[in-house]
């Protein structure tokens, strides 16, 4: 597959942007920044929604997602779906021809998420996924210290993320606590993908419930994989640990643990 590139005429690559909700605002923002791309599109399920943050960041039109597919200078979507609608949308997207870049996760399960990939290849175009955060400046730090040897070599690695939980900040969080997202999905791939780039992907994962519970159920239903093991293909142990407190007056956790052990 040849690398993404605009079109070789001096414009920039198209973008088009769908699902114009929380984190659109700081995509819409950083895009603008960059000369290369420009969003010529901001599509959302809610038409509304969509033409407000064009009017905010000075997209030039907004529509619904099927009018994004079908525009003739968006060359990559991004999307900012909520999860259980990625694989969907970023499907549509590789089907009219476009690159996507999807939020995490990439799809709810290996399944769709293979599909997807699979339907870019023959496509022909290309579908990346955040987390991006791998290639930060602080974890591109740790990479360099321990590829030239300044640490040794690692024999364990530890991963941890405590929130008191979305619920607290986003304006509609049932999504959240759904499958696809809670603490696993919606924020372990951060800490997934950095243990993969650091130490190599895994090469077993295992999963098990916790027995989550609530005492008071919030009003939307809670959906949460809870448990997670690992055996990675290093050969090290590590352990990596993700909770959210669901409610303030009844604190709920969620644990995901990677035990990777020696082999
Ligand atoms: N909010 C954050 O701080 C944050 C940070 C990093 C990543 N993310 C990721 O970004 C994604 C979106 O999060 P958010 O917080 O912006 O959610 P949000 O609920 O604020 O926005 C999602 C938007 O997608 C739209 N939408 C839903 N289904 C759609 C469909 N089928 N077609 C078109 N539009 C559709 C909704 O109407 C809504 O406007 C999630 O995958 C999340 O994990 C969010």
């Amino acid at each position: 597959m040849s690398p993404v590139s605009s079109k070789g005429d001096g414009r920039p690559f198209g973008v088009g942007v769908i699902g114009c909700g929380n984190i659109s605002k700081q995509y819409l923002k950083n895009l603008a920044t960059f000369p290369d791309v420009r969003v010529l599109f901001c599509a959302d399920i809610d038409a509304g929604r969509a033409k407000a943050q064009a009017a905010a960041y000075g997209v030039p039109a907004s529509g619904s997602p099927e009018q994004a597919f079908e525009h003739p200078g968006v060359q990559l979507v991004v999307n900012l779906t909520i999860p259980a609608a990625h694989a969907e949308v970023a499907g549509q997207a590789v089907a009219a021809g476009q690159h996507v870049w999807n939020e995490k996760p990439l799809a709810l399960d290996t399944a769709a998420g293979r599909g997807l990939l699979a339907a870019a290849v023959r496509a022909g175009v290309r579908v990346g996924c955040a987390p991006d955060t791998v290639l930060g400046a602080g974890l591109q730090t740790a990479r360099r210290l321990i590829d030239d040897g300044v640490i040794g070599e690692p024999q364990s690695a530890l991963a941890l993320m405590q929130d008191p939980g979305p619920q607290r900040w986003h304006h509609d969080p049932e999504f959240l606590f759904r499958r696809g997202a809670g603490p696993l999905f919606d924020m372990g791939p951060y800490y997934l993908t950095t243990l993969a780039t650091l130490f190599g992907p895994a090469e077993q994962v295992r999963n098990a419930p916790l027995g989550f519970k609530l005492v008071e159920q919030p009003p939307y239903p809670l959906e949460i994989v809870d448990r997670l093991e690992i055996i990675e293909q290093v050969g090290m142990a590590a352990h990596d640990q993700l909770a959210f407190v669901a409610l303030p007056a009844r604190p709920a956790r969620e644990t995901c643990r990677h035990d990777l052990l020696r082999q």
